[in-house]
């Protein structure tokens, strides 16, 4: 019933976390799951049918299921991304079996759309109008949104996550909207650390994962 967002430098595994959870919500609560649907909201064109079928897989469910309960859109514009929410809204009525909505990536279409300066205002008001929506769906659905972002730009960033001056964008509004929010972060060699940057309800913490063929793994 409220958003999660995850952000992070490009390679991190928010698309591959998105992936993961359309299998996971899948699952019988007794495995974690949710015994849902999943909606997917595709702002880059980085859905992959075949990740579906090996994340499947791995957790021992029929990848053919798996991937009809998963309802992938591609967005093209930021308009058309709200477009796709709203048509979202008709199916999650006729449908209760959702409970997962990925949108992935939040930003990416508005950072287009709007990339003046003099469109910033314009840009924040139409990604709350979206935000809000999404936070509707959660709280009347009782459904799991899955953003992923983008941060700014940061030539002196270090390993280390208390040195890092780099944030997520979309600003306050985004910030807002976001109940809990995760900061994804390259680690030693092959794996990742996640950091809770931001929660109602855990405390600050961090923990290492990595991108498998079956998805994430901790
Ligand atoms: P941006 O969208 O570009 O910001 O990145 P992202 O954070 O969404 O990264 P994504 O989730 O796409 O992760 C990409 C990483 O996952 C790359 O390092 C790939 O090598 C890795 N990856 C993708 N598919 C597989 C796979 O099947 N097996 C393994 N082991 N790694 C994979
Ligand atoms: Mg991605």
């Amino acid at each position: 019933m409220s958003i999660t967002e995850a952000f992070g430098e490009f390679r991190t595994g928010k698309t591959q976390l998105a992936h993961t959870l359309c299998v996971t919500v899948q699952l019988p609560p007794e495995m974690g799951g949710g015994n849902g649907k999943a909606a997917f909201i595709d702002t880059e064109g980085t859905f992959r049918p075949e990740r579906i079928r090996a994340i499947a897989a791995r957790f021992g469910i029929d990848p053919d299921t798996t991937l009809d309960n998963i309802t992938v859109a591609r967005a093209h514009n930021s308009e058309h991304q709200l477009d796709l929410l709203n048509e979202l809204c008709i199916r999650l009525c006729e449908d209760k079996q959702y409970r997962l909505v990925v949108v992935d990536s939040i930003m990416a279409l508005f950072r287009v759309d709007y990339s003046g300066r003099g469109e910033l205002s314009e840009r924040q008001q139409r990604l709350g109008q979206m935000l809000s929506k999404l936070v509707r769906i959660s709280e009347e659905f009782n459904i799991a949104i899955y953003i992923t972002n983008q941060m700014t730009a940061d030539p002196g960033a270090t390993l280390s996550f208390a040195a890092d001056t780099k944030k997520p964008i979309g600003g306050h509004v985004l910030a807002h909207a976001s109940a809990t929010r995760l900061y994804l972060k390259k680690g030693r060699g092959e794996t990742r650390v996640c950091k809770i940057w931001d929660s109602p309800d855990v405390p600050e913490a961090e923990c290492t994962y990595q991108i498998t063929t079956g998805g994430i793994n901790d």
